[in-house]
């Protein structure tokens, strides 16, 4: 079996549930279910033998040892972390707990676990780390997109608890031999994305009648990678990639935050018009831009496509047009996110 941590947030709940879709191997899923963990994502698996969810911390040794001693995983996928930049300026304390102390505590116990297993298992086991285009800093406008050999030059709270974290993994690799590999993608989007993040938010504050905030002059790019083409990625690095060796994986789909606002403005006059006939855009509402705000990211995913055939199934326009129809047909799903601890999330970035 393989164990996952961060299995109940968006990516890790996405890979696990298409994880089990096309696969009978079983899947222990740790996550210590903060604000972003949402186990009703994986209702679908409460009656499935093959996943077993453990709630606690990938900081926690001992818990994490019994769980490798128990179920003698072959791979470690760790999904798990802080993962919104807003949230790492307001208050980066957790995303060092997590991301950095975390992981390392997470290495320590994956370590002890792989330096006892027997010749053939030591040697086919795998510890996959799942980080971020953010931890090569900000891009030109003309500037080649992000390779693997990029300089690591992380600007946020949250970018750099990433990057200590890739790094950890590395001297891992390099001096004990653990045999590691790490993704870094670009932004995801898709299903059971929690409604922080721009593409969700911008959807649902459309239907609430709200505005839709767009920061500074909404002229940063980033690019996006549907989270389904992400999961197949990792499902490909896991079962080929080298150890010790980085894989970066993007859509090739750079696109203005603006521009990303108003395709899923136009889509929603589409699928589901205002009753008053206007436009969705007209609830775009310029904001205050975030502190330190990268202005451009674009990923190089030729290392992953070339050496393990790996390529994304969906463009944007197709991605997009899925996402937007999820949301419209899973309203259950965003009732259950839209209480508490995100309603007090949206007081303390937007002041509504
Ligand atoms: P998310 O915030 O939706 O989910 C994170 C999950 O980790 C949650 O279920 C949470 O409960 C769990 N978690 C947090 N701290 C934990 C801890 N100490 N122990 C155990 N579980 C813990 O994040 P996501 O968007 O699914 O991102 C998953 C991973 O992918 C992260 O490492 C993130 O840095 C990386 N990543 C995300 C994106 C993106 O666009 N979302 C892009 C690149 C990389
Ligand atoms: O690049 C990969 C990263 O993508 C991941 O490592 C992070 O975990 C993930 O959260 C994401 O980070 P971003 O900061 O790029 O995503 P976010 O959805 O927060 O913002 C996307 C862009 O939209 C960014 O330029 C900020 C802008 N934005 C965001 C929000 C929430 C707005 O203009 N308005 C908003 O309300």
């Amino acid at each position: 079996m393989i164990l996952v941590t961060g299995g109940a947030g968006f990516i890790g709940a996405n890979f696990v549930l298409d994880w089990l879709a096309g696969n009978e191997e079983p899947v222990v899923n740790l996550d210590k279910l903060t604000y972003a963990g949402n186990l009703d994502t994986l209702k679908s698996l409460a009656d499935d033998a093959r996943h077993v969810f453990v709630r606690g911390d990938i900081g926690d040794r001992e818990l994490v040892s019994r769980l490798l001693a128990e179920h003698q995983p072959r791979a470690v996928i760790n999904f798990a972390a802080e993962s919104h930049v807003d949230r790492s300026i307001h208050g980066p304390d957790d995303f060092i707990q997590t991301n950095v102390v975390g992981t390392f505590n997470l290495l320590e116990s994956v370590r002890a676990y792989w330096t006892g297993l027997p010749g053939g298992e030591k040697a086919a086991f795998r510890f996959l780390h799942v980080s971020t285009d953010e931890v090569y800093g900000t891009l030109a406008a003309t500037d080649l997109p992000f390779a693997e050999t990029h300089p690591y030059e992380p600007n946020s709270p949250y970018s750099a608890s990433k990057a200590a974290s890739d790094h950890l993994v590395r001297a891992w690799h390099h001096t004990y031999g653990l045999p590691v590999l790490t993704t870094n993608c670009s932004n995801n989007y898709g299903p059971y994305h929690f409604p922080e993040k721009l593409i969700p938010l911008v959807i649902l504050n459309a239907l609430a009648g709200k505005t839709l905030p767009v920061y500074g002059d909404g002229q940063q790019i980033r690019d996006w990678l549907y989270v389904k083409d992400h999961c197949a990625a990792i499902r490909r690095v896991l079962a080929a990639g080298k150890p010790g060796e980085t894989y970066n994986v993007g859509g090739w789909n750079e696109k203005a935050n603006l521009d990303v606002v108003n395709t899923i403005c136009a889509l929603l006059d589409e699928l589901q018009p205002r009753a008053d006939g206007q436009s969705y855009a007209t609830q775009i509402s310029f904001v205050a831009d975030r502190p330190g705000h990268d202005r451009r990211y674009a990923i190089d995913a030729r290392k992953l496509e070339s050496e393990l055939g790996w390529k994304p199934a969906e463009t944007f326009e197709s991605g997009i047009r899925k996402t937007v129809a999820w949301y419209l047909a899973n309203q259950d799903w965003v009732q259950n996110v839209t209480s508490g601890a995100y309603r007090e999330w949206l007081s303390t970035q937007y002041g509504v």
